[in-house]
């Protein structure tokens, strides 16, 4: 069956102080309570020893939010799989809607970084949705299913079923106007369709789908009611344990 997640992308936010602080008084809130989804924090790679530490043997769960597609080697700047791996994270992000702007991240390079962080036992959230043109113009199923297609249609049944996938409708993001419960159920139906056809039933079934896009404490509830919304993907409510924790506890 599949899990309920509620992950945290912090994007470029907070201090290694700023961000250590937060994760501890994330999983001292957590503490002794009965969760209905695994919680995960995605943070800066600097951050993610330090809050692999102070996480250790707690509830919540540790991710990056980018790794590079090559191994290893002369790449100034960049963090490999492998060294994400290293530091004890569980998760990484990729693909997201920001890295495909503004870092000219492309289905092919994507594909590239989902085959290491599996080789390094990362689970991929793998970032998919339209941007606001594609929906206006009726092409945000099209473009949907060919980020899912060219991305990661490639991977055999037992990598595919690694896979957390999120939907992130891009005009959703950050703007503070969330999808429609109807508008999120609608489009995760249609991925999971689109596992069906690939991978049939079981390994859909599987597949975690989550939602972000301007979630918050206020609309998590309805969104996370909907059958195919497995959990969300939360950016800005994520900064602070009073947003996020009502997030997590909207299961
Ligand atoms: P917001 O929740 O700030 O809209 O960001 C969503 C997001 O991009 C999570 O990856």
């Amino acid at each position: 069956m599949r899990k309920n997640i509620v992950a945290g992308n912090w994007k470029m936010n907070k201090t290694l102080q700023e961000g250590t602080a937060l994760a501890r008084d994330l999983q001292t809130a957590l503490h002794g309570k009965t969760l209905q989804c695994e919680v995960v924090i995605c943070t800066p790679f600097i951050h993610l020893t330090s809050v692999a530490g102070v996480i250790a043997g707690s509830k919540v769960q540790l991710g990056a939010q980018n790794c590079a597609d090559h191994v290893s080697g002369a790449y100034t700047g960049e963090v490999s799989a492998a060294m994400v791996a290293s530091t004890g994270a569980q998760y990484v992000i990729l693909g997201h809607s920001e890295r495909r702007a503004y870092y000219g991240e492309t289905n092919a390079i994507l594909k590239e970084k989902v085959k290491l962080a599996l080789e390094n036992n990362l689970t991929p959230i793998f970032c998919i949705g339209e941007v606001l043109g594609e929906r206006e113009a009726g092409t945000h199923f099209e473009i949907v299913k060919s980020q899912i297609e060219e991305a990661l249609f490639g991977l055999p049944e037992d990598d595919f079923h690694k896979i957390v996938l999120a939907y992130e409708p891009v005009w959703a993001i950050g703007t503070g106007k969330t999808a429609t419960p109807a508008q999120a159920q609608e489009m995760h139906a249609f991925i999971r369709r689109t596992i069906i056809d690939k991978y049939g039933d079981g390994i859909a079934n599987d597949t975690s789908i989550l939602y972000g896009g301007s979630a918050n404490a206020d609309n998590a509830k309805e969104l996370f009611s909907n059958p195919d919304v497995d959990g969300g993907l939360i950016g800005g409510a994520s900064l602070s344990v009073e947003k996020f924790l009502p997030i997590v506890e909207a299961f």
